[in-house]
């Protein structure tokens, strides 16, 4: 059970960490736990690569978004993009992307709890789940599953990114607990932080009743595609 307190931290420390979020992709800074950070530049590449292959289209859930880092990757044939954050500065940051990729008109962006997604007007046909559950307990991590189940189209998808579990970040990290993040300036916040086996992501799928192809499996990242079917 995550206190409030905790929450609200996480939530601060997002906000805050907005213009250097993108560090950790990109220079393998940040918040590493893994000493290489060649391990994270390289596991971009490839998630990058994958999240292409799925090719999205019709409407486009990216919850939540962040400075939607992977837009790039997703936004050419999609419909609509609905950007969820609860993160101003996060939004700001999503909205500045999608302006450089010429993307805007199809793009709206909402502050807005993702427990509350139900209050969306339109379906999504792909859920984009970018470093989320990984911030989850048990119990919000299944009843997130249920709202995205009882929003998603028949045949969606929904497609997970998120921190794998590794020999590598054990050396660093517990598999699950509280963690002390830093941003550049010093500032440290408190964090609730998972990572995942294969074995575990194959446990919520049939827990979820879903299908789930883990179509990537990296040091630092994974990518996993959930389905009804
Ligand atoms: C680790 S970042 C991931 C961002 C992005 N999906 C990505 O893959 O780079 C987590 C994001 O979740 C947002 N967040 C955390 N809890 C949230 C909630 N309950 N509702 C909406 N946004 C939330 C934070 O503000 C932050 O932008």
């Amino acid at each position: 059970m995550i206190s409030i307190e905790l929450k609200k931290s996480m939530n601060l420390y997002y906000d805050e960490r907005a213009d250097e979020y993108d560090e950790i992709y990109t220079l393998g800074a940040g918040p590493a736990s893994i000493t290489d950070p060649n391990a994270y530049k390289q596991d971009v590449i490839k998630v990058k690569e994958y999240i292409e292959k799925q090719n999205f289209k019709g409407v486009v859930f990216d919850v939540p978004c962040g400075t939607a880092f992977w837009m790039p990757s997703y936004y050419q044939n999609a419909e609509k993009i609905v950007l969820i954050d609860q993160s101003e500065n996060m939004l700001k940051k999503a909205q500045e992307r999608a302006g450089t990729l010429g993307c805007l008109p199809k793009c709206q962006f909402i502050k807005l709890d993702a427990f509350q997604i139900e209050k969306i007007k339109v379906k999504p046909s792909v859920f984009f789940i970018g470093f989320f559950l990984s911030h989850l307990t048990l119990k919000e991590e299944t009843q997130f599953f249920m709202l995205m189940k009882k929003k998603i189209e028949k045949n969606g998808r929904i497609v997970i990114v998120d921190s794998a579990w590794s020999d590598e970040r054990a050396r660093k990290r517990q598999k699950e607990g509280r963690q002390i993040r830093k941003l550049n300036n010093g500032t440290t916040f408190d964090i609730y932080k998972k990572y995942f086996t294969a074995g575990d992501l194959e446990e919520i799928a049939k827990r979820e009743s879903l299908h789930i192809s883990i179509e990537y499996f990296g040091k630092a990242f994974f990518v996993a595609v959930l389905s009804l079917v």
